[in-house]
C-alpha cells in the first residue's frame, strides 16, 4: 500500500529523486526586483519594496494596515506586546502548534495555558475554550479575566490556523470578547485561507503571517502584522523599528524597541511572489484535490478543508490509524526518498512548557499520534 503512495507522489512530481516537503518556487519577477533593490543600494530596511509589500498584503487580506517584520516569530512577539501581554499575564493557545507560537509568550515573560484543538480544523476548539473559561476564570472589578488557579490576568488568546486550515475563529473571537481577552491570530501558515469568506488573520485585534522559505510565498525570511486599528499599527511600526523618534539627524529612542524590520531585499522577493499569489493558491488547491481523490480509495484519511472554510492547503496532511502505523509510514516514505514528517510534539510535553496549565487535551493527543505531512511543494 505505502509503495502505491510513493508511486503516486513520484508521478505527481515527475521524479524518482528525493522529494522535499515544501520547496519555494520562483517563476516571476523575483530576480528582477532583487537586482533592482541591489542597484538602488537600498538593501536594508528602508526602500520602496518594503512599502509595496506591505500594501500588497494589506490589499490582499483586506486589512487597513500591514507592518512588515523580519520573520513570523517577531511579528507574533510584537502582536502580543501590542495587546499588552507582559510578565503578569497569561496567554491561551493550542498545544498543537509550531514552537514559535508558545515561545513568543515566554519572550513576553508571560505564562501559556494550553487548550485543546478540534479534530476537524486542527485549530483551537471554541467549545473547550468556553469550558475552560467558565470553570477556571472570573471577571474582576477592572473587567479583567482572572485565572482562579494563578490569580493572574488572561490577556490574550492565540489561535493558529494549522497547515492553512482555518479554525472556528469567529466563535473563538466571540468567546474571548465576552471575557475581555484579546485575540492575536497566528495566521503564519494561512495566507490565502478564508473562513466564512473573510481572510484569516483579520478576525482578531492583530493577525500575523510568516514568509519563511517553506511557506506558500516567501521572502527568504519575513513576517507581517495586520490590523485595522490605527493606534496599534503605528505602535507596531514604532517598536519594530527600534522605537526611534522621527528626527532628521538626532538619535532618540523613547522605549525599548526591537530591530525587527524586513529588509528591502527580502521585500523585493515578496513583491514578486505576491504578483503570483493566486497561481500559488490555485495550484495548491489542485494538488489537494488530487490527494483527496487518491486517498478516498485507501484506509488513510486525507485532511480536507474545514466546513465553511477555504484553505490554502499549505501543507497537506493525512491521518494514520495509530502511532505505530504512523511510524511505519514515516519510515517507509522517508526511506523511499519522500520527505514526510509527523505533526509537532505537543507544546505541553516539551521541557520548557511542562508545568503550564492545560485543559483536557484529548483531541490534540489523538492527532499528535496520527497526523503526517506529505509532499506539498507547488507543482507548476
Ligand atoms: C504556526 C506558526 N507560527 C509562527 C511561525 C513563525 O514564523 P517564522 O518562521 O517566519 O519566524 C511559523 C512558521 O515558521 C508557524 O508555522
Amino acid at each position: 500500500m505505502y509503495q502505491n503512495i510513493v508511486n503516486f507522489i513520484q508521478e505527481l512530481y515527475g521524479t524518482k529523486e528525493f522529494i522535499p516537503l515544501h520547496e519555494p518556487q520562483f517563476f516571476g519577477n523575483e530576480k528582477k526586483y532583487v537586482n533592482e533593490a541591489i542597484d538602488s543600494t537600498f538593501v536594508s530596511s528602508i526602500g520602496k519594496y518594503v512599502i509595496e509589500f506591505e500594501e500588497k498584503i494589506a490589499t490582499f487580506v483586506g486589512s487597513k494596515y500591514a507592518i512588515a517584520t523580519s520573520n513570523g516569530t517577531s511579528a507574533l512577539h510584537i502582536g502580543l506586546k501590542l495587546v499588552g501581554v507582559d510578565e503578569d499575564s497569561e496567554v491561551i493557545t493550542q498545544p498543537l502548534t509550531f514552537i514559535a507560537t508558545a515561545n513568543v509568550i515566554s519572550y513576553c515573560h508571560a505564562q501559556p495555558i494550553f487548550i485543546d484543538v478540534d479534530r476537524d480544523t486542527l485549530g483551537l476548539s471554541p467549545e473547550k475554550l468556553k469550558i475552560f473559561l467558565e470553570e477556571h476564570t472570573f471577571i474582576n472589578e477592572n473587567q479583567e479575566c482572572i485565572n482562579k488557579t494563578s490569580g493572574k490576568v488572561i490577556k490574550a488568546c492565540v489561535p493558529m490556523h494549522t497547515f492553512g486550515h482555518p479554525c472556528r475563529i469567529d466563535e473563538i473571537v466571540k468567546i474571548c470578547d465576552a471575557y475581555n481577552i484579546s485575540v492575536v491570530e497566528d495566521a503564519a501558515e494561512s495566507l490565502g485561507s478564508y473562513y466564512k469568506g473573510k481572510h484569516t488573520g483579520r478576525f482578531g485585534k492583530v493577525g500575523v503571517f510568516s514568509f519563511n522559505g517553506n511557506k506558500l510565498i516567501t521572502t527568504g525570511g519575513g513576517g507581517m502584522i495586520v490590523t485595522d486599528d490605527e493606534v496599534l499599527a503605528k505602535r507596531a511600526k514604532h517598536i519594530t523599528t527600534t522605537a526611534k523618534v522621527p528626527h532628521p539627524y538626532e538619535y532618540i529612542h523613547d522605549e525599548i524597541g526591537y530591530n525587527y524590520r524586513l529588509t528591502n531585499l527580502a521585500a523585493a522577493l515578496g513583491v514578486a511572489q505576491m504578483e503570483n499569489i493566486n497561481v500559488f493558491i490555485d495550484k495548491q488547491r489542485e494538488l489537494a484535490q488530487e490527494y483527496s481523490i487518491f486517498f478516498k480509495d485507501t484506509d488513510i484519511a486525507f485532511i480536507e478543508e474545514p466546513h465553511e472554510a477555504k484553505s490554502n492547503y499549505w501543507l497537506n496532511a493525512v491521518i494514520l490509524k495509530d502511532r505505530e502505523t504512523r511510524d511505519t509510514f514515516l519510515k517507509y516514505t522517508n526511506d523511499s526518498g519522500l520527505m514526510t514528517r509527523s505533526i509537532w510534539r505537543l507544546m505541553n510535553k516539551l521541557e520548557m512548557f511542562q508545568h503550564a496549565q492545560c485543559g483536557d487535551l484529548s483531541n490534540a493527543e489523538w492527532l499528535e499520534d496520527r497526523v503526517v505531512n506529505i509532499s506539498s511543494s507547488v507543482i507548476l
